[in-house]
């Protein structure tokens, strides 16, 4: 369903966006847009992010999240539940290989950009591309979320419809009240 929601979305690239909320230390919320890397499997997607961000130290605290996707031409809401996986070395290695280089230039750019939320100093450099030949910098990071449920929202009929499926629950569904 959520495939069938994102086709209806087209070429559009906010079709990869979500909102990545987590737990920061003082418990109080936190949320972000991420874009969607691919499913690792079929309750488990990935996300990319930088090891020096708040996230990433939320994260390590606390890895249990919230993903909030919204697919506005399906007139849809997504919200999935999970836990940042904890992956062997060696796999995580190799997936972030994996994701280093199926990424565009342009895109790795950001990885070599001085650390996310730190005082912007005026001699530090921001490249707008890192080639392929670059290695794999040490803050690249690899989220890797397990799903346990799934809420859907679907405001296209009357009544609106919502659904949810749970991994306790065999992922079979349950309708409830919108
Ligand atoms: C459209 C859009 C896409 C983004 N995609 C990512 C992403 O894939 N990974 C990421 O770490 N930050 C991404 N960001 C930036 C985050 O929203 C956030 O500003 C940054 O990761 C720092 O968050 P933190 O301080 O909570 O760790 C994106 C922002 C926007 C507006």
């Amino acid at each position: 369903m959520l495939r069938g929601a994102r086709e209806r979305e087209g070429r559009s690239p906010a079709a990869r966006w979500l909102q990545l909320a987590t737990v920061a230390a003082d418990g109080t919320p936190r949320v972000r847009t991420l874009v969607f890397r691919g499913w690792a499997e079929a309750s488990v997607l990935d996300l990319l992010s930088d090891g020096r961000s708040a996230k990433a130290a939320e994260l390590r605290q606390q890895p249990a999240v919230e993903l909030c996707w919204l697919l506005p031409r399906a007139r849809c809401q997504f919200r999935l539940r999970g836990q940042r996986l904890v992956l062997p070395a060696d796999v995580e290695q190799q997936q972030r290989q994996r994701h280093w280089q199926s990424l565009k230039p342009s895109g790795r750019a950001l990885w070599g950009w001085p650390a996310p939320g730190a005082a912007l100093a005026a001699a530090e450099e921001f490249p707008t591309e890192l080639s392929d030949e670059v290695p794999l910098p040490e803050p690249f990071e690899l989220l890797r979320i397990d799903l346990e449920q799934v809420e859907l929202l679907e405001l296209r009929d009357h009544p609106h419809q919502r659904r949810r499926w749970c991994r306790s629950n065999e992922w079979s569904e349950k309708r409830l009240n919108p």
